[in-house]
């Protein structure tokens, strides 16, 4: 049998992580793991409450919320102490607020802890910020998948379109490059390849390349591990 790997996927916002990771995930038969989701949760949490911006207020809101993924055929749904969150996280309201709360050191530990407790018994892929910085620092793959800003604002673009949203690209790409700007500096585990990452940037490459580039690194690592 093989041994199941922890497979770190980290990036900037937009350079397909979560659609690559769930594709990569299925495939392997192990579980996968938006941390982005869990930050967007917190955030949703906040948000419910209608309080002004207060730093402690939702650090306890994140100590206490349950997070739990439940992936579907095309779906992973995520929900909230029992509440069902898979849209509501990515409405724009969340979106615009996410990187200030993912900031807060408290807010990060609380996840940190519940992500770590995840991915303990292996079989699992990560994706996020800080994932083989921080949270895996010895995971068994770690892979940095970076694109353009401009590819990236392309791709959300046409997503978020073919939802029949109204969006502007150059508006979204401004948006995209202030969220990297912001992931990159705040002072707690920023956005940054791990040295030992391997850096895989997507921008001519297809969701299909990249998701088979990335199941034949998991599946020599795998035989590597158990040879040894
Ligand atoms: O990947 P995403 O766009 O859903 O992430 C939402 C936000 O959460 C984004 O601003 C970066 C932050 N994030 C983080 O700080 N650490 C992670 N491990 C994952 C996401």
């Amino acid at each position: 049998m093989n041994k199941k790997l922890v497979i770190a996927i980290d990036g900037p916002a937009g350079a397909g992580k979560s659609t690559i990771a769930k594709l990569v995930a299925e495939k392997l038969g192990y579980a996968y793991i938006d941390t982005g989701a869990m930050y967007r949760s917190v955030t949703w949490k906040f948000l419910q409450t209608k309080a002004a911006f207060d730093e402690q207020l939702i650090s306890e809101l994140a100590e206490r919320m349950v997070i739990e993924f439940r992936p579907e055929a095309s779906v992973n749904r995520v929900f909230v102490d029992g509440v069902e969150v898979t849209e509501a996280i990515r409405k724009a309201e969340v979106t615009c607020n996410v990187s200030k709360v993912a900031a807060i050191g408290p807010v990060r530990e609380a996840m940190v802890a519940q992500q770590r407790r995840m991915g303990e018994a292996g079989g699992v892929l990560m994706d996020g910020r800080d994932i083989g910085t921080v949270v895996f620092p010895h995971a068994d793959l770690k892979i940095f998948l970076t694109a353009t800003v401009e590819e990236r604002a392309r791709r959300r673009y046409k997503e978020l379109t073919e939802k029949g949203e109204i969006i502007d690209l150059a508006t979204l790409q401004q948006e995209i490059a202030q969220r990297d700007k912001q992931d990159s500096e705040r002072e707690i585990s920023p956005l940054r390849q791990a040295e030992d990452a391997l850096l895989l940037d997507s921008s001519d490459m297809t969701i299909a390349e990249v998701a088979a580039f990335i199941i034949r690194l998991v599946q020599e690592k795998e035989n590597v591990l158990c040879n040894n």
